[in-house]
């Protein structure tokens, strides 16, 4: 559908009197360039900051004024944020579709405090799982753990997908300076056996422990590995099925799945139905992580998501971070027509930050439906990717600067490296904050000009500029830290998703390619030819895969 806003709303909001002062305010600024916005305001980079939790957010190379600010945040209260807020941290099911409370808030929780869900307090339920994967990270780490051999698990591997995965990679790759180096950790996701072989093809079974991560053990993908990573243990053990409970322990809400697979649910570690799998990743699902970082270090996390939990619940919205990022989201996705946001980490370890906010910038946030059921006549859930800088600055950046997209971008960077090393900590600080200047500013042709170009050269030469994006700096990266930015995504796709009237904790689309996949295996894995009754493209696609897969070789014609 078109980004562009458009009229007529079925559920109000393009109707409603914030959107449309936000679209009257928006013909008189479109054009107002960012060089002229900093001219007529010198202080812009100092006000347009905000400081919490330890985070710096600049804002300033935004194309927005201080009216646009303030509209946005009309258009958040006449959305019902302040109140929706409340509603997520005391536990209300808005997850409506699903019936259920939204509360990977509670995961963070500290100890002695209380929400309360279907008249339960579970945040002593939080952490009685968190003390018990405590301990076991414990004896893990210590060695006192023991394979089924008897030796110790030196080896890690998390079997999840979705939300039961990119958050455990992300945080592993994250926190690997916090890692026990003398432990390997591996993460399979893919149903394609090439992941599960790379794997495990240099590891010790008889040293390897496996975490089956679902939240439902029931996902095509992760059982499948799941029996696979099963078998593959026996067969170099022995054969012997007890081997199973020192080398296998599942994270899941599904305790009946879990027995059924054969994991003892003494070693299986909870969650509840109120998280989300991509909101996940600072439950049980971060096993892996408290494993590889020790249980004080993922403590230390928890903190970070409680710091930026606390600021956006209680701070005013004006000054909130996650509030701002999300108002200026939607300014840019249905004011401007963007379709897509750039996440640049200047950090190395944050490589598969962007990865892990795809799915929950965009399984949460990709709806067309209202909370009420209409179909939306606006844009929602822009499309989030993002490479680590400076690499990105050698291949797609160009599109970014002069290219006839609007792609606002959001670069994270931190004072100090966690690997000093020579000159490349300023470099890499100097290119982050060139990158943002060189975006808003652009370079005039004057400027060309001035530099000796031939007068044929300059327009391409010409950096027009006006290219907005958000800088976020932190001291380093650390548990606390990573912590902390998680929750802002977190919570800034909540602001962006109450906005738009849409249920952020469902993913419904997701379910028909499942439903069709379980249809198409039995007639690709059938040993005679199937009967057919999909649509002629998927009928030839399936017979031209059958072909494939006994001859390794296509017919000249035909399908
Ligand atoms: O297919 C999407 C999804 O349901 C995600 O939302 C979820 O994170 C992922 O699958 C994995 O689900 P589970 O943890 O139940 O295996």
């Amino acid at each position: 559908m078109s980004a562009e806003p458009q009229t007529g709303s079925q559920n109000g909001l393009t109707k409603s009197p914030a959107w449309l002062a936000l679209q009257q305010h928006f013909a008189k600024v479109r054009e107002r360039s960012l060089h002229a916005l900093f001219a007529e305001d010198s202080a812009r980079g100092d006000r347009m900051i905000v400081e919490a939790a330890g985070l710096y957010f600049d804002y300033s190379k935004n194309r927005a004024t201080d009216e646009t600010l303030d509209l946005l945040v009309h258009l958040a209260r006449q959305a019902g944020l302040p109140e929706r807020i409340e509603a997520m941290f005391r536990g209300d099911k808005i997850n409506v579709t699903e019936h259920r409370a939204v509360l990977h808030v509670a995961l963070r929780a500290p100890k002695g405090t209380s929400i309360i869900v279907d008249g339960e307090n579970v945040v002593p339920q939080v952490h009685e799982v968190l003390d018990r994967m405590a301990a076991f990270s414990e004896r893990v780490r210590s060695g006192a753990w023991k394979g089924h051999t008897g030796k110790r698990i030196r080896n890690v591997i998390n079997i999840g997908i979705g939300g039961s995965d990119l958050g455990p990679v992300m945080a592993y790759e994250a926190l690997k300076h916090y890692s026990d180096r003398a432990m390997t950790f591996r993460f399979v996701s893919n149903v394609d056996g090439t992941d599960f072989v790379e794997a495990t093809r240099d590891l010790d079974p008889a040293e390897t422990l496996f975490i089956i991560s679902s939240k439902t053990f029931t996902t095509l993908e992760t059982m499948t590995n799941a029996h696979t990573a099963r078998e593959w243990s026996l067969r170099a053990l022995g054969g012997d099925q007890a081997a199973v409970a020192r080398h296998f322990v599942a994270v899941s809400t599904n305790a009946a799945k879990v027995a059924e697979f054969g994991i003892d649910t003494a070693n299986m570690f909870g969650f509840w139905d109120w998280v989300g799998g991509r909101y996940s990743m600072d439950s049980a699902i971060g096993l892996s992580t408290m494993l590889a970082i020790g249980p004080d270090n993922f403590r230390a996390m928890l903190d970070g998501f409680h710091q930026m939990d606390e600021h956006f619940r209680t701070t005013p919205l004006r000054q909130n971070i996650p509030v701002l990022m999300g108002l200026l989201a939607v300014w840019y996705g249905d004011f401007f027509g963007a379709e897509t946001t750039g996440v640049f980490p200047y950090e190395q370890y944050l490589k598969r930050f962007p990865a892990y906010l795809q799915q929950l910038t965009m399984e949460s946030n990709g709806k067309h439906i209202t909370l009420d059921g209409q179909r939306v006549d606006y844009s929602t859930g822009q499309i989030y990717w993002g490479e680590p800088g400076t690499n990105g600055q050698h291949s797609f950046y160009q599109l970014i600067h002069q290219g006839t997209r609007l792609i606002p971008c959001d670069f994270i960077a931190f004072g100090q490296s966690l690997n000093p090393l020579g000159p490349h900590h300023d470099m890499l600080m100097a290119n982050v904050i060139a990158q943002a200047e060189a975006l808003a500013f652009g370079k005039t042709p004057e400027q060309v000009r001035a530099e000796g170009t031939p007068e044929w050269l300059v327009p391409h030469r010409v950096c027009e500029g006006n290219r907005p994006s958000n800088v976020i700096l932190a001291e380093r990266l650390t548990p606390t830290t990573l912590g902390k930015l998680v929750a802002l995504y977190e919570h800034s796709v909540f602001t962006q998703g109450t906005i738009w009237h849409i249920d952020s904790f469902d993913q419904w689309g997701v379910e028909l390619g499942k439903q069709l996949a379980q249809r198409i295996i039995p007639e690709i894995a059938s040993e005679t030819e199937p009967k057919l009754s999909h649509d002629s493209s998927t009928n030839n696609l399936i017979r031209r895969s059958r072909r494939l897969k006994q001859s390794g070789k296509p017919r000249a014609s035909g399908p």
